[in-house]
């Protein structure tokens, strides 16, 4: 690690203003290409520009990050990381393990990190003790999504359980509109599935399951009833779901041709990005349910030799997680501030409704890492998950073969 580079790095940052030094560069990998995203990311850009830093874009397209991921171990591999990743959960931790990441203990330290973000999110920012990520944000990611005027115009309210989802499908259905808007890619079914699994199965049991990988809860009675509810929502997609992007199901929410969709809060960000307002044009509850499931966007510094990247990086990761970053970036993108002392003053009703849920489910226990977004598993073992879930939903499996195989593949990756 780089300590002592990096500790004299910031340090040279903090006398900007006095002493000429190497102009901050960053070259920074991440996945935000969509409308609402893409706005995102321009705003720390900006940032990072106006405060004399030279921004390298490297953005791959994707949702959820499986090809960023990627397209990120090909660039370490061949010696050449870029400075900056979008990297979450236990990812950070298992690239600290391969001995690639810079240490940025000293921004976190001289701007008060511990103080101002809630200690469980701060434990995934670390690796063995230092600071080895900058958090961006809290996403939640069991949204139920809806188009007001078809939801008005056939006479239904948001779900509160799985039972009246079905039953609002149906009707919807009947009518000639899709009743789910979703995109048949293994990352968007895994997070259809992991609401599923919170909403059937309570917090405790998405923590067996999904945390612990108990044997027992993953090959119980529960989660059949879990791959029943799912070949449900199989029923309820379109023809042509097949690798669509999670955006363009949210547009189909947008325009009236579908009703719902089940996806984290930057598909809020969409609808903001079109000009939608919450509660008028669209609606936003939590999933069927009790519980939170959190997934926290973050970027991790990689080993970079000069001096000019040595400062980029602590500049970003300064500037990721200050104030006005954290406001301005989250009323792009859909999600709440990682900071406890940002205002949600200007922050619209779905925003406030994940803060006050947050608080209570940290509260009750049913505060939950997403398993689908990657805060949860290892990457293995979450991948084995995954595909047991595409293979359930693009077939014809039984609930009871799901099972079985969900037990297999995991126990093949303990
Ligand atoms: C990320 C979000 C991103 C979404 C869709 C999630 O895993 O946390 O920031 O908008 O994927 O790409």
């Amino acid at each position: 690690m780089k300590f002592t580079v990096f500790a004299a790095a910031t340090a040279a940052l903090c006398a900007l203003a006095t002493t000429s030094v190497a102009e901050p560069q960053a070259e920074v990998l991440h996945w935000w290409t969509s409308g609402g995203e893409a706005k995102s990311v321009a705003v720390l850009q900006q940032e990072f520009k106006d405060n004399g830093g030279t921004w390298t874009d490297m953005p791959v397209a994707g949702g959820g990050g499986d090809a960023a991921m990627t397209a990120l171990r090909a660039r370490v591999l061949s010696g050449n990381a870029p400075a900056a990743v979008q990297l979450k959960g236990p990812a950070i931790q298992e690239w600290y393990e391969e001995g690639v990441l810079s240490d940025i203990s000293a921004v976190a330290e001289e701007n008060g990190w511990a103080d101002v973000l809630p200690a469980a999110i701060a434990e995934h920012m670390k690796c063995e003790g230092t600071w080895c990520a900058a958090p961006v944000n809290v996403h939640r990611v069991d949204w139920i999504w809806a188009n007001a005027q078809v939801l008005a115009d056939n006479g239904i309210e948001m779900p509160t359980t799985w039972e009246e989802f079905n039953a609002a499908a149906d009707k919807l259905q009947a009518a000639g509109i899709t009743p789910l808007a979703h995109g048949g890619q293994a990352w968007q079914d895994a997070t259809v599935f992991e609401t599923v699994v919170l909403g059937l199965g309570g917090p405790e049991f998405f923590h067996k399951a999904l945390v612990e990988l108990d044997p027992e809860a993953l090959g119980s009675d529960t989660m059949k009833a879990v791959f029943d509810q799912m070949r449900k929502m199989r029923g309820y997609v379109d023809a042509n779901f097949s690798g669509r992007d999670w955006n363009l199901a949210t547009a189909m929410v947008m325009n009236g041709e579908a009703a719902f969709q089940i996806m984290g809060d930057w598909a809020k960000g969409e609808f903001l990005a079109a000009g939608k307002t919450p509660g008028e044009d669209f609606l936003c509850a939590s999933t069927p349910g009790e519980g939170y499931l959190y997934n926290v966007d973050s970027f991790a510094m990689f080993d970079v030799d000069g001096a000019d990247k040595e400062e980029g990086q602590a500049l970003l990761a300064k500037l990721i997680v200050g104030p006005s970053f954290q406001k301005v970036f989250n009323l792009n993108k859909g999600s709440i501030p990682v900071r406890t002392d940002v205002s949600l003053d200007e922050f619209d009703m779905c925003a406030h409704t994940s803060s006050e849920e947050m608080a209570a489910s940290s509260e009750s226990g049913s505060l939950l890492p997403s398993y689908a977004h990657g805060m949860a598993l290892r990457g293995a073992q979450s991948g084995a998950i995954t595909d047991v879930v595409t293979a359930h939903f693009n077939s014809d499996m039984s609930s009871d073969d799901a099972v079985e195989m969900l037990v297999n593949a995991v126990a093949a990756v303990q």
